[in-house]
């Protein structure tokens, strides 16, 4: 379910729009003042769980992981790059070396938009050799992936040009993201306005975590949980321990959501969120119990939906 809030709404807007809900309809709703951008789309958390199971059947089927030089991470890129050719992106598939392996990035272009000005959004594909890598990062893989399908359906064409991507060998050290950034040219790095990172978005026992970077994507992040009335906090488990590292030392303003790792919950946070005090963000991080039951339907549904708030508002 998501909120529907006019593009470009100002918090005060943001306020207005709740009170009309909460008097049950926006049906006479008078226009948005000034410019207003196509509404995101509500992200169907069915259609992004479809693709985590699809995940767990490529791990399953591949010795039990998706990790870097696998058959299973491989088997992944394939399955999200046939998604994205069919709905009309331009995938290219990035290769490079590490530990002796090969590994890859899939970049998907959507046609149009300003090319001088690009927002990207990236998530981790790979997991770690001990599990299927659900929560850590199909999460985050499967939410992007449907957004760009969401783009598709909308035929969204807005004033940016956008770009996903799925970056390889993150558990080996953010490897296959610094391997993108370091062969951009100077001039193509500074056409990304920004980039929006998820890993990890569904955890079991899960916060809502905002990236205190970028200070318009970290606000565009805020009004969206604020219109929900979920509270957010800042991420700091492990400032860079992800992908939007490489960007942010580049120069690239950056953000991005995070459910949380194996940080524990404290009371405070379980009175706020609910969930379990005393117990990990999500317990079977890294391990092998990170499966499709690893999984909070609601935490994965807000980030995602949140998810296509920040494409739709930032690319206007
Ligand atoms: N990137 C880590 C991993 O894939 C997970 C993680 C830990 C994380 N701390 C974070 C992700 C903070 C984003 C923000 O294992
Ligand atoms: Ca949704
Ligand atoms: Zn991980």
């Amino acid at each position: 379910m998501q909120l529907s809030v006019p593009g470009r709404a100002t918090a005060t807007a943001v306020v207005a729009a709740v009170s009309l809900l909460a008097g049950g309809s926006l049906a006479d709703a008078a226009p948005a003042a000034g410019p207003t951008v196509a509404a995101a789309p509500d992200i169907s958390v069915t259609a992004v769980k479809a693709h985590l199971t699809q995940l767990q059947s490529i791990a399953t089927a591949n010795g039990g992981n998706r990790a870097h030089g696998r058959a299973g991470y491989k088997a992944s890129l394939d399955y999200v790059k046939a998604k994205l050719d069919a709905a009309g992106f331009t995938t290219t598939i990035q290769q490079f070396t590490s530990s002796g392996r090969v590994g890859y990035n899939l970049i998907a272009d959507w046609p149009g938009g300003d090319t001088n000005k690009v927002l990207m959004a990236g998530s981790h594909l790979d997991s770690v050799t001990s599990g299927a890598g659900i929560n850590d990062n199909g999460s985050g893989s499967a939410a992007i992936l449907e957004t760009a399908l969401a783009v598709s359906r909308a035929n969204f064409q807005p004033a940016k040009h956008l770009r996903f991507a799925w970056w390889g060998a993150e558990e080996l050290g953010l490897v296959g993201s610094r391997y993108y950034v370091n062969s951009l040219s100077t001039a193509n790095r500074s056409r990304i306005s920004g980039y929006l990172n998820f890993d990890m978005i569904g955890s079991p026992n899960p916060g809502y975590f905002v990236y205190d970077d970028d200070p318009a994507i970290e606000k565009t992040f805020k009004t969206y949980f604020t219109g929900l009335g979920v509270p957010t906090e800042i991420e700091t488990e492990g400032d860079g321990r992800s992908d939007h590292a490489p960007f942010k030392n580049a120069g690239v303003p950056v953000g991005g959501l995070f459910s949380g790792a194996d940080y524990v919950k404290t009371a405070a946070q379980a009175a706020k969120w609910g969930g379990t005090s005393g117990r990990a963000f999500d317990r079977c991080y890294h391990s092998s119990c990170d499966t499709t039951a690893n999984i909070n339907d609601t935490a994965l549904d807000r980030n995602s939906d949140a998810i296509a708030y920040a494409v739709w508002e930032l690319s206007a």
